[in-house]
């Protein structure tokens, strides 16, 4: 049975090339450290919700797009449901809920998995995971400069310099601003947006003819994009950002506007500066969303962002940043006569509990053979018992030494540290 499209199969590597599409466990885990490190470093705490929420919570404010993609079903008790397509109105909700017994501003971060039923392209899948950094309760622009100092330093960590990405600055304010002055019709305004979020993806006729019909020209948008004179509340991001030596990775750019219904105020998205795939992540702005979650219970202003891993890992794979990952196995214990299984058992026992990642053979194999399988898995290190003591062998200087069982796990230990020491100098 085949895998439903646009979902992934996650394998640990050496993944199988010979079929299509298969995903790296080990990359995954790559990226999701890198997310939680440096989120960590920002002093962000993690939470989650579930992935399954009332359909209401969706079609409140996330906009039309994201409502036309959901994956909803109603459920054995009757309830109108949807599976999470993106974990802000879930982080709203759970703000609006528990917000009392937290210390603003609140800086969470989460790294769900999130559907939407898309047409498939080159970095858009039907499921996803997602890194999502929030900031609750802050209107200071000093908390959107820290959202995107955290986007650059989260692609930094993973080894990506000014020279393959750019965060692109945009306001909602700006874009307000130029549609209120030009259209007194404000529901038209959603859908104005809309157009002008596609306008890079989008024939230009296609455009122009919606614009028109909302009463706009498509040369005196893409004019206002061109000029993209920053508003005050962008550059004291820049200057913030610049003030960090990180103003090379930012620039001003009114062709983001963002797709989502929410956002209000400052809104960024960063890309690949080649222009070879589409948005690495997004966010911005949302000072209402809780306010309205909350049915006007709670009022706090909010901004945060969004970073998906399948496009950050189809841009690792094109910049040769995926590393070689290494297998994980410490020792493999030889089990080479059976009458030494049960002494055996009790070592590994004792070096997995000292957290060494320890395996074996199930069953009784010929001891060549069990060496062979020590090979494949990249063992660092064999051991087998001899007489009441432990042959200690490391794989890859072939020292061999012969310990006292129980010294086994301090011996590994201590040469891990001192090479992990001697490698810092
Ligand atoms: P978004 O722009 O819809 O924002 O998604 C953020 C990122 O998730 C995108 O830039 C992209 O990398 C990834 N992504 C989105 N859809 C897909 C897909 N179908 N397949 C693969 N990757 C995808 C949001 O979701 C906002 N809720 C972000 C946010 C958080 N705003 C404030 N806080």
């Amino acid at each position: 049975m085949d895998r439903l499209p646009g979902f992934r199969d996650f394998l640990p590597e050496p993944v199988p090339t010979s079929k299509e599409d298969l995903w790296s466990m080990d990359l995954r885990n790559h990226i999701f450290d890198a997310w939680r490190q440096v989120a960590e470093s920002y002093g962000f705490r993690e939470y989650d919700g579930p992935p399954l929420e009332a359909l209401e919570l969706y079609t409140v404010k996330s906009g039309d797009e994201i409502v036309e993609q959901l994956f909803n079903f109603t459920d054995k008790g009757n309830r109108e449901v949807a599976l999470r397509p993106e974990m802000t109105p879930t982080l709203a909700r759970l703000i609006a809920a528990n917000e009392r017994g937290y210390k603003k501003p609140i800086k969470w971060f989460s790294m769900p998995q999130l559907f939407r039923y898309e047409r498939q392209s080159k970095g858009r899948k039907r499921e996803h995971f997602q890194l999502n950094c929030d900031i609750v309760g802050e209107t200071d622009r000093a908390a959107d400069a820290e959202m995107v100092a955290l986007i650059i330093d989260v692609l930094r960590a993973l080894g990506l310099t000014s020279e393959d990405f750019v965060v692109r600055l945009s306001s909602r304010d700006a874009w307000q601003k130029y549609f209120e002055e030009r259209s007194s019709d404000s529901e038209k305004a959603t859908d104005f947006y809309q157009i002008v979020d596609k306008l890079e993806r989008e024939d230009p006729e296609v455009s122009d003819k919606k614009l028109k019909e909302l009463g706009f020209e498509l040369a005196a948008v893409q004019d206002f994009i061109k000029q993209g004179n920053p508003t005050d509340e962008l550059k004291i991001i820049i200057d913030n950002l610049t003030a960090r030596g990180l103003g090379d990775f930012v620039k001003i750019d009114y062709g983001v506007i963002r797709g989502l219904a929410y956002y209000t105020g400052p809104v960024f998205e960063a890309f690949d500066k080649k222009g070879a795939f589409r948005a690495i992540c997004g966010g911005g702005r949302y000072d209402h969303l809780v306010n309205l979650v909350s049915g006007g219970k709670v009022d706090l202003p909010a901004l945060g962002f969004g970073m998906g891993d399948v496009v950050l890992a189809e841009l690792l794979k094109a910049r040769d940043l995926v590393p070689e990952f290494g297998d994980d196995l410490d020792v493999f214990v030889l089990i080479e006569e059976e009458s030494e299984r049960p002494a055996s058992l009790g070592l590994i026992q004792q070096l997995r509990e000292r957290s060494l990642n320890v395996d074996y053979s199930l069953t009784p194999m010929k001891g060549n053979k069990q060496f062979k399988r020590a090979q494949e898995l990249g063992a660092e290190y064999t051991v087998r018992l001899d007489r009441g003591l432990a042959v200690l062998k490391h794989l890859s200087s072939r020292e061999e030494l012969r310990l006292a069982p129980e010294e086994i796990a301090d011996h590994i230990i201590e040469r891990a540290l001192s090479q992990a020491e001697a490698e810092q100098n």
